[in-house]
């Protein structure tokens, strides 16, 4: 029988680990810049396949292939560094407590969509320098395959948000768009 999600107390009151001023400027910065950096590898992927076969399997490669595949190993490098931060962060210093208007099944799914993305993230860089070091194929598939899993939790947390701020009416949209912080 599945669990019974509504009974799973959620962890909405202010408590141990939540900070009560809101996500730190830090993470917040970093959110948005990964979002745009994700958004540049989705332009820059198909010349990345084009240098990675030039350079492993001696293929011709024009100029603006080369300069957006070493874009892709630019941003992506820089997504594991802030994806890695954020998680720092995270942990050390905690984020806000859940507001109580959220059900509690909501809230457990957008802790596995967050905890998934954390993990996507970190491994899709990952496997993407291993590929480009060693030149090995089986990397780069790996790496691939992991595109289609970001782009359905993407999804899910973009609709989780919208959902978040249009039906349950949380403040959590407002918390990740501001660096304003309350006073603690
Ligand atoms: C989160 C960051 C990253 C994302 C979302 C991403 C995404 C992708 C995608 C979707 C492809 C497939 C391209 C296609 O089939 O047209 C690709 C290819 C590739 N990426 Fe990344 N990438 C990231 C980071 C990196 C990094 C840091 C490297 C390091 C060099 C890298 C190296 C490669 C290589 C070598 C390929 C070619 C694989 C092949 O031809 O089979 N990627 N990437
Ligand atoms: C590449 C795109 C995105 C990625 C990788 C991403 C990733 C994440 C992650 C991992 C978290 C959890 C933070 C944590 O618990 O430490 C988060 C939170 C959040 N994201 Fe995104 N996000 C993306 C796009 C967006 C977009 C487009 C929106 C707005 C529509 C958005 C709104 C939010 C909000 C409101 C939160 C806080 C949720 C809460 O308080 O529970 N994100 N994001």
């Amino acid at each position: 029988m599945p669990a019974d999600l509504s009974r799973i107390p959620a962890p909405s009151a202010p408590s141990a680990g939540y900070r009560p001023d809101g996500w730190t400027r830090l993470h917040v910065v970093l959110h948005w810049l990964v979002v745009a950096l994700v958004a540049v590898q989705f332009v820059d992927k198909g010349s990345m396949e084009a240098l990675f076969d030039a350079t492993f399997e001696g293929h011709a490669i024009s100029g603006t292939d080369a300069v957006l595949g070493w874009a892709h190993i630019v941003c992506g490098s820089a997504i594991l560094a802030a994806m890695a931060v954020r998680l720092v962060d995270r942990v050390l210093v905690g984020r806000p407590a859940y507001d109580p208007a959220e059900p509690a099944a909501a809230v457990w799914l957008a802790r596995a969509t967050h905890g998934l993305l954390y993990a996507v993230l970190l491994a899709m860089p990952a496997l993407g320098l291993l590929a480009w070091i060693t030149g090995l194929e089986s990397y780069a598939d790996l790496h691939t395959a992991l595109w289609t899993p970001l782009l359905v939790l993407l999804g899910l947390h973009v609709v989780g948000a919208l959902v978040q701020h249009l039906v349950f009416k949380t403040n959590a949209l407002r918390n990740m768009t501001s660096l304003k912080r309350r006073a603690q």
